[in-house]
Parts: C-alpha cells; structure tokens; sequence
C-alpha cells in the first residue's frame, strides 16, 4: 500500500487532541502509522487548534529517547539551485539508507506553489518510485514568507517525524535565500547539491552556499565541468588556509546511477560522528553578515587575470553588467572574493574613477540577511546613499551603495543573501 492516504474516516485531529484520546493519537503516531503521521503533519501546517499540544508531546517523547542515550533521528537538510538534481540523489540516497534498514522522512520545502493536491500528488508520485514501502514518507510543504515562521514549521514536522520512529529526516530546499538559511538552523548536517553546466550562473549563490554546507555533492558528475566544479569549491574553501573543524567533503554524484550516492550518505554520518555542524553553525553565527567581496577597478580585467592567475588563484568568467557599464570578474578567495572591475564606457561610475585616480580599491561589499531591511533602515536614518534603490546585479544578487561620507571614508557595497526573495 501507498504510504500516503485520504483523510476521509478520521475524525479530526482538534476534537482528538481536546479529548482524552490525546493518548490514542501519540500511540498511533509512535507505532509508526503512516495515515497519522500524515494527519499530524497537515495538522501542523495548519495551525489546527490544539496542535502545540501535540507538537510538544513529541519533542518529549524525542527528549525522553535521548534522555536514555537514543540517538534521536538525523536531520539532513538538502539543498542547491534547481536543474543540479536534488531530488534524484535524495531518493538515491533514501534508497541507501533503507538498504541500512533505516526508515526515513523526507521534507520538500516548495516555495513556489502553497500546499495543494497537487504536491500531494507529487509526494504520492515520488513515494511509489519505492513501491509502496512504509519506511519512506514524503511530504511537501509550502514556504511560508517569514523564515522564522517556515523554521519552527520545519523543525515542528521534523520532531513529528522524529517521535512516529522516523531515523533519518531529510528536508529538501532550492537554493541559497531566506529558507535554506533557517532550515540550516534546523538540520543537524547541511549537503549542498551542485552540478556542472550552472556554473557561472550560480556563482554569486555559491558565497551563501559556501556558509551553510557540511557536504557538497557535485551531481552529473559524469558531465564536463565536474571536475572545475569541485576545483571551485575548493577554491572557495580556501584551501592552504589550515583551520580548524569540519572542512566540508566534496564528493562527486551521478544520482541517476547511484554513482558516489552512498559515499555522500558516509560524509553525512561522518559529520554528525565528528559534531561537524558545530562549524557551521559558528560561521552563520557571525551573522549572516560577512564581508563578500572587495572590489578593485583595474584598466583591463585580461591583464590583471595574468597577475592573479599566476599567483595561484582562479578568475571567474567575465560578466557585463549593463547598467553600471562595467565588465566585472570575482577571484574566490578563501570565504570571500575580489571583485575585478573594468569599466565598459569613460563616462561611467569606474571610467570617471580610473580616470581621476587610476587603478585602485574600489568598495567592499557586505553580506547581510535581509538587504531590504537594511535599505529602508539607513534610508529612515538619514545615511548617505549611493543607490536610489536595491538594485539586482549579475546572478539575480541584490545589493545597493552606501556612500563613503556615511561608512567612514570608503564606498561600501551592501548585498543581500544570494537567492533571497
Ligand atoms: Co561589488
């Protein structure tokens, strides 16, 4: 039978939880029912009256496993820009975890369309690829705009999963915005699923990405591109820079075949064995806010890539951006970059500076939260500022200036989390 039934039949979870069958339904739930697990869940994506009750009689029941030194279940959350094939390697990987005799939840986080039956018919579609088997559930569930609001939902789904006897946790996000970034807060190890052929496209993503990874997987891996993928990374990773804790694995996938999956499935465990998400949740708690990039204006961007080449680093692709008449490319460098600029017309923001003062630096730029937050907040309190609004740059970023009579003498950048809606 198909882990995934109508509603018709049950009573309502309200009156259930009102009643004295508050017992009953948490019975049901910790045997493993599937048809209650489900009901719970709609439940709490409802906010049906009573459901806190019940959502904090299951983070007991987890409380109490660890009490006695259960190891509650593993939250993984799995994310990356859409078309790198994060749902293929999820069932991949969920195939590995039951061939372990583990029974698994996965969580599909779809900002793009609320819950409706039509996810419920993908999670039906998605769960007979496993013909039938009760050991996997799936459910989507729509984002909800606030990220704090879309966390405690998640975390609230996860702790049902948790005490219906679920072991492994899986919550499926896209990308690098808002939501990854509190489901990261939730999920005990963070794999990052990119793939070749997106690569340019994704590269102003990957500075967020690069903060809430434990694992990456390089899917498609039998694709051109792979193997520079990887190189970037590592790049990124600044690797030579020593440092301690979790160094996020790199591991190469192709989902379709299950090539490399049971090897992401092993950095995962390893990740929880070593507490490797304690580093990750060090660098998200600087902030969010870190510095992204530094930019430096040069007369010609071919030249200085000689110079940097040279000295060991990478220079990503060129990328004109029209609206500012500047061909700009970005140098990963450790967790941040340089941003090469070279200006496209003399009357331009970088012509008139390389003329006045010649090469030099440029502006640094910021990584915030909440890029809109932060415009309204120094437009209100009287900053200087460059930009008239929040501009979106190469790669869908958002970010706008702040002039140097406000920021202590130098032009600073302020750009939101890649991705971010
Ligand atoms: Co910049």
């Amino acid at each position: 039978m198909i882990a995934c039934v109508s509603d018709a039949g049950w009573e309502g979870l309200g009156g259930v939880v009102e009643g004295a069958s508050s017992g009953e339904v948490m019975k049901r739930l910790r045997s493993g029912d599937v048809r209650v697990l489900a009901r719970v869940i709609s439940a709490v994506e409802d906010g049906v009256e009573g459901v806190a009750e019940l959502v904090a009689a299951c983070r007991a029941v987890v409380e109490e496993a660890a009490a006695v030194g259960r190891v509650r279940a593993v939250r993984v959350g799995v994310t990356g820009p859409p078309g790198a094939g994060k749902s293929t390697l999820i069932d991949a990987m969920v195939r590995v975890w039951r061939g372990r005799a583990k029974t698994v939840g996965v969580v599909a986080v779809d900002p793009t369309s609320p819950y409706t039956g039509g996810a419920l018919l993908g999670d039906r579609i998605r769960m007979q690829g496993f013909g039938g088997d009760e050991g996997v559930y799936f459910r989507s569930m729509a984002s909800r705009g606030g990220s704090g609001g879309l966390a405690g939902a998640v975390g609230d789904v996860c702790a049902v999963m948790e005490a219906a006897g679920r072991e492994v946790v899986v919550i499926e996000t896209v990308g690098a915005g808002q939501d990854e970034v509190a489901v990261a807060r939730v999920a005990d190890v963070v794999v990052v699923v990119l793939a070749p052929g997106m690569g340019d496209e994704v590269q102003s993503e990957k500075a967020g990405m690069m903060e809430i990874a434990d694992v990456f997987a390089v899917n498609k891996a039998d694709c051109d591109g792979a193997e520079r993928m990887e190189g970037e990374i590592l790049a990124m990773q600044g690797l030579g820079a020593g440092g301690a804790g979790w160094v996020a694995p790199v591991v190469r996938t192709v989902a379709t075949t299950g090539q490399g999956v049971a090897d992401v499935v092993e950095a995962v465990e390893r990740c929880v064995r070593e507490g490797g998400a304690a580093t990750r949740v060090e660098r998200m708690a600087a902030g969010g806010a870190a510095l992204d990039h530094v930019g430096i204006v040069v007369r010609s961007i071919a030249a200085a890539r000689k110079f940097y080449e040279a000295l060991g680093l990478r220079v990503g692709r060129e990328e004109l951006v029209e609206q500012e008449a500047v061909r700009a490319a970005m140098i990963p460098l450790g967790g941040t970059r340089l941003e090469l600029l070279e200006a496209t017309a003399e009357d331009s923001v970088i012509g008139r500076f390389v003329a006045k003062r010649g090469e030099g630096l440029h502006h640094i730029a910021v990584r915030v939260g909440d890029v809109d937050a932060e415009f309204a907040r120094m437009r209100a309190e009287g900053v200087r500022l460059v930009s008239d609004c929040v501009r979106v740059g190469a790669g869908g970023h958002r970010y706008f200036f702040v002039h140097p009579a406000s920021a202590g003498g130098v032009l600073l950048e302020i750009v939101g989390q890649a991705g971010a809606r």
